[in-house]
């Protein structure tokens, strides 16, 4: 069975292919595309092969999907360009002959109303048009969307955020490339499954209480209105429409948006999924590792 694995030039996918060598696949198996394929050597020395390809390139799409029998379509990286790339890889994928596309969507993509949903809406949709055999697999939020930003809240003794109350169902990126790993390589796929998937849900206080306890330091939550906090995110120097995009997203946390029940992730990776308060503690204790005190 061949399985191609898109994005395995970045984060998601090429935690993908070493879920699915861990598994078991035989790496000849396995195709591991991408735009930047240096960042994939690694994989083509445990004996991945490796194929450069552009979502854009409908040719070249076409030509390294030919044959495959499962392919991971992970969504592209550039917000706003998404629908035309998926476009082609999508009609590439069925062009192919693709036995089975996997896609990485988002959290309720069919009824969300964050901004981050409308190109994952209309990807599911054209999937669903193409007409052949796909499986969704809606990630929720990654818990590394804030562990990098741990140093910032004991430096500033904050985490802030517009999400309110609300309970956000983050886990790791390990997690969900194991869960499409466990998809890829599964005996008894049903095409036109939707996966909703995330980890244990917490709120960003929660989160804020988690860094405090695990650090010693003083870390509260400040809850902003979402204008102002695309102020504050503009005035750390984020661009104008990524600091709008992540308000928007805090305020669909604090809609419910990113909650999700676990029970998919967990019985796709056979296990429960790591918990935010165990990947901050372990976050926590590598940052004081590699400066002690
Ligand atoms: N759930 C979340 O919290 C969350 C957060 C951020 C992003 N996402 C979504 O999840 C996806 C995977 O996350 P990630 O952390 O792995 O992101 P990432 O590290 O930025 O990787 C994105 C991958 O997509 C590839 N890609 C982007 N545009 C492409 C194109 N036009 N043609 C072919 N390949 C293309 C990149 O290839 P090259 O690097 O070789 O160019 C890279 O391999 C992101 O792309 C984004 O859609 C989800």
């Amino acid at each position: 069975m061949t399985i191609v694995v898109t994005g395995a030039t970045g984060q998601l996918g090429h935690l993908v292919v070493e879920h699915l060598l861990r598994r078991g696949a035989d790496p000849q198996d396995v195709v591991a595309t991408g735009r930047d394929v240096t960042k994939a050597a690694d994989l083509e020395q445990r004996g991945v092969r490796v194929e450069q390809a552009d979502y854009s390139d409908a040719a070249r799409m076409r030509a390294v999907l030919e044959g495959a029998d499962r392919v991971l379509l992970v969504s592209g990286s550039e917000v706003g360009q998404r629908v035309p790339q998926h476009t082609t890889a999508v009609e590439a994928a069925r062009d192919a002959g693709v036995g089975l596309l996997v896609y990485t969507s988002i959290t309720h993509a069919d009824s969300s109303p964050m901004q981050l949903a409308q190109e994952h809406r209309a990807t599911e949709q054209l999937v669903r048009d193409a007409g052949l055999p796909w499986v969704f697999l809606r990630n929720g939020w990654y818990l590394e969307n804030y562990t990098p930003q741990i140093p910032t809240y004991l430096e500033t003794g904050a985490v802030v955020g517009a999400a309110g109350d609300g309970k956000v169902s983050g886990a790791t990126r390990s997690d969900y490339a194991d869960a499409a790993a466990a998809v890829l390589l599964a005996d008894d796929v049903t095409p036109g499954t939707v996966h909703e998937l995330g980890g244990p849900a917490f709120t960003l206080a929660d989160l804020a209480a988690t860094v405090a306890d695990a650090s010693g330091s003083q870390v509260v939550y400040r809850d902003l209105p979402p204008a102002e906090l695309t102020s504050v995110l503009e005035g750390a120097g984020l661009p104008a429409p990524v600091a709008s995009m992540l308000a928007d997203s805090d305020e669909g946390i604090a809609r419910g948006d990113l909650e999700v029940p676990t029970a998919d992730l967990e019985r796709l990776i056979g296990r429960r999924p790591e918990a935010m308060e165990d990947v901050v503690r372990a976050a926590v204790a590598a940052l004081r590792a590699a400066s002690p005190a």
